[in-house]
């Protein structure tokens, strides 16, 4: 048996703040969609922000994420530590945590995102590479992770959240992203969850193009609060 990891002492969330406006994103598109490099290269998450990373496959530790390098830790307590000192600041940051993708240490990046969020600083950018890998069901996404869509907005935090298929978002998630940025889909099943969960025609889900079948550009459709509000692009996967 591993040993069990000491709890982390943690506090609560403050200054709740319910006129924070909501910004979850999630993300959706085959692999090779063009995803990550959405998270990089679009305006989701602004340049000069503060953000961390759970990056189990390091997609953002070492590198350079908006001009800021990304520092990256593979324990959770410097972790905390590193975010916690960064969050006393107002300047904009990138922290990664590096760790396998597995519910506890979801869990515990969680509980450590949670405890840093505050309605008066500035918005606490969250992006979470492979959820789907750590969280098991497409239902009700429980612990400290779901809290961190259903009352993460109210202290500034902002979820971002990457899949490959429809199917493997939780509920949870779903309903509390106002938007959703949607790439080359795996299949047609996809294309019909988010034709009908938007209003939007199907045939321009089903012809979005990857990188790989577009010359390194994937095309992507972004969705925001409310009905028709949606926007078409391509991002730049090759440099
Ligand atoms: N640095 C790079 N240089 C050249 N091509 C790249 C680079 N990074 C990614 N690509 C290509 O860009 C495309 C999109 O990649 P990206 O990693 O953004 O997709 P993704 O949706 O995040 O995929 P996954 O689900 O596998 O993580 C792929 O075809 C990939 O091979
Ligand atoms: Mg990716």
């Amino acid at each position: 048996m591993p040993k069990k990891p000491k709890p982390l002492r943690l506090p609560e969330p403050k200054n709740s703040n319910v006129r924070l406006p909501p910004q979850h994103t999630l993300y959706v598109a085959t692999t090779g969609g063009g995803k990550t490099t959405a998270v990089k290269k679009l305006d989701t998450v602004p340049k000069g922000a503060q953000v961390v990373f759970f990056d189990p496959y390091r997609n953002y530790a070492g590198n350079k994420f908006k001009g800021q390098t990304v520092q990256a830790f593979t324990e959770f307590a410097p972790f905390a530590r590193a975010v916690l000192a960064a969050r006393k600041k107002k300047t904009g940051f990138k922290i990664a945590l590096v760790k396998d993708a597995n519910m506890q240490n979801l869990e515990t990046f969680a509980a450590v995102v949670w405890s840093l969020g505050d309605g008066n600083k500035p918005a606490l950018h969250v992006v979470i590479e492979e959820l789907a890998s750590a969280v098991e069901t497409a239902g009700k996404l429980k612990g400290k992770a779901g809290e961190l869509w259903r009352g993460g907005r109210q202290f500034g935090l902002v979820m971002h959240s990457l899949f490959q298929r429809m199917q493997e978002v939780p509920k949870t998630v779903v309903s509390q992203s106002v938007n959703w940025w949607v790439g080359g889909l795996a299949s047609t099943s996809d294309a019909i969850y988010i034709s009908k969960a938007k209003g939007f025609e199907l045939d321009k889900l089903t012809s979005l193009k990857t990188a790989q079948n577009n010359s390194g550009r994937a095309q992507y459709l972004l969705f925001g609060n409310g009905i028709g509000n949606v926007v078409s692009g391509e991002v730049c996967c090759t440099s």
